[in-house]
C-alpha cells in the first residue's frame, strides 16, 4: 500500500546519525560509519528535494483512491460515501439559471452552480463564502443572490510557488472582478487568520485544495465561522462523477467535521457536491451504475465576454 511505503521511507531519511566513537570501537574504524553516514546523508537530501518538487505528486500519491476509502471504511463505515439526499426533497420547486458559466476545465458542473444560487436564496441577507474562486464562476452565480460574498483564493505570489502557468493568475476573478458585494482575500485558506468572519457565514463552499489534508484543515476552519444551526456548508468535488465518490476529499471532509455534527453530511444526487445541512432528509445509497429518478431540461445561450 503506498501510504504506508511512504511512512517508511520518510522514518528512514529522518534517522539520527549514530554516535561515530561507539560504531569506531564496534567496526574498528570510523571508515565505514562515514562512508554509510554520507550516503544516508546524500539519500535524505535527494528525498528531501523530491519531496519538495513534487508536493502535488506526493500529495496524490498519498490521497491515493485505494489507502482514502480503507481509511473511510475502517473509521466511518462508509463504503460507498455518504447518504445521498435526492435533489428534489431539497428543492421541490428547482429552477434555475446559471450564469456566468464558461464550460471549460477547472469549474463547477452547471447544477453544482444551481444548487449554491439555490441554497444562497434560503438565507435573508446570505452572507457567503468561498474558499478556490478560479475564474470566479462560482462567485459570480452567488453573487447575484447573495448580500455579502468572501471569496478566498491564492495569492499571485503563491500561485507561482505551487508551480501553476502564469495563466492561472490571468483567469482568477475572470467573471467576478467588477463585482461590488465581494470581498476578496488572496491568501492560501490554510494559513489564513479567518476570526474576523467568526459566526457570520450563512452558506460556504470549499472548493480550493482537494487534497485530504487541504479538504481536511479548510474543514476545520469553516466550521467555526458558520453563524448558526441553519448554516448550510457545500463542498465541491465530494465526487469525481455525481454516481462515484472521490474518497480522499470524503476523508478529508470527514476527519475535519467535528464529531457531533458528521451524521448530517450528505451527497446531493446528480451533483459532485457533499452538504453539511440539519435537518430531516430520506437518503438512499448511490452505487454506480443508477437507474435516472429524474428528468433535467436545460436552455443554453452564449455570448461573447
Ligand atoms: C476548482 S478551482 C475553483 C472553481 C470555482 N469554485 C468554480 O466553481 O468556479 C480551485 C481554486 O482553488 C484555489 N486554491 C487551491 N489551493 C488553495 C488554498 N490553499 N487556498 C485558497 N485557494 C486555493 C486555486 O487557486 C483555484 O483557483
Amino acid at each position: 500500500m503506498i501510504l504506508s511505503v511512504t511512512r517508511e521511507f520518510s522514518t528512514a531519511i529522518v534517522a539520527e546519525p549514530r554516535d561515530p566513537d561507539s560504531e569506531k570501537t564496534k567496526n574498528g574504524t570510523g571508515d565505514v560509519w562515514a562512508l554509510n553516514m554520507s550516503v544516508l546523508r546524500n539519500f535524505r537530501d535527494l528525498a528531501n528535494a523530491i519531496i519538495s518538487e513534487n508536493k502535488h505528486l506526493l500529495g496524490r500519491l498519498i490521497d491515493s483512491p485505494v489507502a482514502m476509502r480503507n481509511h473511510v471504511v475502517k473509521r466511518y463505515g462508509l463504503p460507498n460515501g455518504l447518504p445521498t439526499i435526492d435533489i428534489l426533497d431539497l428543492f421541490p420547486d428547482f429552477k434555475e439559471t446559471v450564469d456566468p458559466f464558461a464550460y471549460m476545465e477547472g469549474g463547477s458542473s452547471t447544477l453544482d452552480l444551481a444548487v449554491l444560487r439555490a441554497f444562497a436564496r434560503r438565507f435573508k441577507d446570505c452572507t457567503y463564502l468561498e474558499i478556490g474562486t478560479w475564474r470566479g464562476e462560482s462567485l459570480a452565480n452567488v453573487a447575484s443572490i447573495a448580500k455579502r460574498c468572501i471569496s478566498v483564493d491564492l495569492s499571485e505570489q503563491e500561485l507561482r510557488d505551487f508551480g501553476y502557468p502564469d495563466e492561472m493568475a490571468k483567469n482568477c476573478d475572470f467573471f467576478s472582478k467588477d463585482l461590488a458585494n465581494v470581498e476578496r482575500v488572496r491568501h492560501s485558506s490554510h494559513t489564513y487568520d479567518f476570526s474576523r468572519y467568526r459566526k457570520s457565514i450563512d452558506l460556504a463552499f470549499i472548493d480550493g485544495d482537494h487534497s485530504y489534508d487541504g479538504v481536511r484543515v479548510d474543514t476545520q476552519k469553516v466550521f467555526d465561522l458558520m453563524r448558526d444551526d441553519s448554516s448550510v456548508i457545500v463542498w465541491h468535488d465530494y465526487g469525481d462523477t455525481p454516481e462515484r465518490v472521490r474518497f480522499g476529499v470524503l476523508a478529508g471532509i470527514l476527519d475535519g467535521c467535528p464529531a457531533e455534527k458528521r451524521r448530517n453530511l450528505y451527497h446531493i444526487s446528480n451533483t459532485l457536491c457533499a452538504v453539511y445541512i440539519k435537518g430531516d432528509f430520506k437518503t438512499s445509497e448511490v452505487v454506480y451504475p443508477q437507474i435516472p429518478t429524474k428528468r433535467f431540461s436545460v436552455s443554453i445561450s452564449s455570448r461573447r465576454t
